[in-house]
């Protein structure tokens, strides 16, 4: 079995917008759904044209500003690939107009240029957990089908601007997330129903297909795919009953891929939504939009979770209810750590699909510390991807397409869930306190050494 990663394989990192950029009120931007959740996205939704408050992301890292060193040092790294997202509100402030802002197309177009100087590939996502706040407070979200089009323009207007310079987009990240927190997924009320949030999300497949579509048209060389919560479920034992609560746990996420990479609705839904009295208004032409269909799949990979029928188990996590893996250990923040999981999901993925798959998310949200020699010695950052990286390299070995690897957050940012800094998923420390103090200067981790070996054996140098 090969030892070293094809040579093809696209090596890097992840960030988005609103977790780096800063910068929230430069150029001309528009207040985001991110924006109006300062606390993170499980915190409270306040509005900002009312509220006179301050954010821990409304500067975050200023990626917005020290783009050039953070690419030089991702460069350094050895990455050839870098995901980002661009936000919407730079592009549309409020995201119903017909001109977009060229502050914001130029910021962009300076992001990938600088990335172009490195031979960094851009991997751009078009919405992660963002869109204009205006459009939820005017429009209702993506509850409202005009939403559509608006988004289609937004997407139209990118891929014309930068199709010489992005081959490689996603659609909407996590596009899963919806279901735990309509919010920030379709911009909806927490308290929506059901019927609701699956119109919305309806609503939002029919977008992402037609972003598909435009993709193909403009840049008939470009590749993009879906991005889903990989949140695969194993039944908690070998009851039937919860072996059939996985199969179920895993529908409610698989969903969203079966309409992506196969153009239709699955039956299973049926099902589903009559159980639960939900009825989507579908027409003639969505269902026409959903068959253009994705070039590849794309997850986020942090854990496993188990699934039971046996409701009195299940305990609140961060993004999902979760029943706890006896045979797991879990990271500070409670997400259980299972390498194992991976090749399990990228086998699972493959069978199911047979499209290429891409890792776009993945690493330990830890706590880390800056010696006073201006060390950082994240020995446990370093084990938990060394053994992530060598399931991958197994799912490969079992004939898995696996275009490459984005590590969450190669240089810290500020989290999604509960806007922590303290929450680090770095190899570049950024010297930032959760009050908003330090110096944001970067700092080289053990774990950047790690990854930039890793890297230049093509993974060779992996402990199996
Ligand atoms: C994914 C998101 O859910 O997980 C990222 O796409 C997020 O935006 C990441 O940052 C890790 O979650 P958290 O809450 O630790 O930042």
């Amino acid at each position: 079995m090969s030892t070293q990663f094809p040579n093809n394989f696209l090596w890097g990192g992840a960030i988005a917008a609103n977790q780096v950029e800063g910068a929230y009120q430069k150029g001309g931007k528009g207040l985001s759904t991110s924006d109006c959740t300062p606390n993170g996205l499980f915190g409270d939704i306040i509005d900002r044209n009312k509220h006179n408050i301050t954010s821990i992301k409304d500067n975050a890292i200023d990626f917005y500003h020290r783009y050039p060193e953070d690419i030089a040092l991702f460069a350094e790294m050895g990455f050839t690939c870098l995901r980002t997202s661009i936000a919407w509100t730079r592009i549309f402030p409020n995201g119903d107009e017909e001109q977009p802002n060229e502050a914001g197309l130029a910021f962009y177009d300076k992001l990938f240029d600088e990335m172009a100087k490195h031979n960094i590939k851009p991997l751009v996502t078009l919405s992660h957990y963002e869109m204009p706040y205006y459009l939820v407070t005017q429009y209702g979200g993506w509850g409202n089908r005009k939403v559509i089009e608006f988004f289609t323009h937004y997407a139209k207007t990118v891929f014309e601007r930068y199709k010489n310079k992005v081959k490689y987009w996603l659609t909407f990240n996590e596009i899963n997330m919806s279901l735990h927190e309509p919010f920030t997924g379709v911009g909806l009320d927490r308290n929506s129903t059901k019927q609701q949030i699956y119109q919305a999300i309806h609503h939002q497949l029919v977008a992402s297909s037609r972003a598909v579509k435009l993709c193909h048209d403009i840049i008939p060389d470009a590749k993009i795919g879906n991005m889903l919560l990989g949140a695969v479920a194993y039944p908690l034992t070998p009851k039937p009953e919860d072996v059939w609560a996985a199969h179920n746990e895993n529908h409610g996420w698989l969903f969203f891929g079966d309409v992506q990479v196969r153009g239709y609705y699955p039956t299973y839904m049926n099902r589903f939504f009559k159980e639960h009295n939900i009825k989507l208004e579908i027409t003639e032409q969505d269902k026409h939009d959903l068959k253009e269909t994705v070039d590849f799949v794309s997850f986020s990979y942090y854990m496993s979770c188990c699934a039971t029928s046996d409701e009195s188990q299940k305990t609140k996590g961060n993004i999902l209810d979760m029943v706890p893996n006896p045979y797991l250990k879990a990271s500070e923040w409670g997400w259980q750590i299972d390498p194992i999981g991976i090749r399990y999901l990228l086998n699972l993925l493959y069978e199911r699909y047979q499209k290429p798959l891409f890792i776009v998310e993945n690493g330990l949200g830890a706590k880390d510390k800056l010696e006073a020699d201006g060390t950082i010695n994240d020995d446990y950052r370093i084990n938990y991807m060394n053994d992530h990286l060598v399931q991958i390299r197994e799912a490969i070995n079992d004939g898995v397409e696996v275009m490459g690897y984005t590590s969450w957050g190669p240089i810290d940012l500020i989290s999604a869930s509960k806007a922590e800094v303290t929450k680090r998923y770095g190899f570049i420390y950024v010297d930032l306190n959760q009050d908003g103090t330090g110096t944001i200067n970067r700092y080289k981790k053990k774990s950047f050494y790690w990854y930039q070996s890793v890297i230049s054996s093509k993974g060779e140098n992996l402990k199996a």
